[in-house]
């Protein structure tokens, strides 16, 4: 797996950290700049909403063919309340598809709750949802949420789609902080074979 900045030293001083954090795990990272790290098979670009359509744009070439996975949400924060905004094109997904033209974006990952996300042993009990306008995209990402233990992915239809699925995550903020709590998204009712 390649790590991905727009400074390959802070890239490298990520993987040093990662590979610190979790010894036991035999992590092969590899540190690179944005370029080198659009060259892997799958893209995840995971940056501030208003920063994503602006790095994939800037190796968009590179991401002809490929799957590029948007997990940004377009949110303010606005004295206690978190508010979602509209992106250019509707949604960070969406704007990250038209600067890539030629890549498969899929939007996924938007609700899952950061410090579980960044600690490998503890586990999420999530649904993760999933959109694409590309059948490829949407199977590839499955298979990526699959291997994080309890997560299941879902599909949640087309990249248009993926505004309200980026304007929920404000709702699940608001939660968070009026519970206290890290709350994740599990929709009742879908039965999926051997999940
Ligand atoms: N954290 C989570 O678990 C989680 C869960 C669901 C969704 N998300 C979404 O995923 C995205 C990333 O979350 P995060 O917490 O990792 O964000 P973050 O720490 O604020 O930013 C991630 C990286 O983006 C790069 N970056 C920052 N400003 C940039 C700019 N102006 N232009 C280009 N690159 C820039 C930086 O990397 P370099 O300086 O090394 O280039 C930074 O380390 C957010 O949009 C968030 O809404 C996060």
């Amino acid at each position: 797996m390649v790590i991905g900045s727009r400074s390959k030293e802070r890239a490298a001083e990520a993987c040093e950290e990662i590979c610190k954090r979790w010894p036991e795990r035999d992590l092969t990272l590899e540190a690179g700049d944005n370029s080198r790290a659009a060259a892997a098979e799958i893209v995840i670009v995971a940056t501030p909403w208003d920063a994503a359509a602006l790095t994939v744009a800037s190796v968009a070439q590179r991401l002809t063919g490929k799957v590029v996975i948007s997990m940004a949400n377009a949110l303010a924060k606005v004295g206690d309340e978190f508010e979602p905004l509209v992106p250019p094109r509707g949604s960070v997904a969406a704007h990250v598809q038209s600067a890539a033209p030629g890549a498969m974006v899929a939007a996924a990952f938007h609700h899952l709750p950061a410090k579980a996300l960044a600690n490998l042993n503890t586990p999420i009990d999530a649904d993760v949802l999933v959109c694409s306008d590309h059948v490829t995209a949407f199977e590839r990402t499955a298979e990526l949420v699959e291997l994080i233990p309890n997560l299941r992915p879902l599909n949640a239809g087309s990249l248009s789609n993926a505004a309200p699925i980026e304007a929920v995550t404000a709702v699940l903020l608001q939660l968070n902080v009026r519970y206290k709590t890290r709350a994740a998204v599990r929709l009742t009712g879908i039965e999926l074979p051997g999940k």
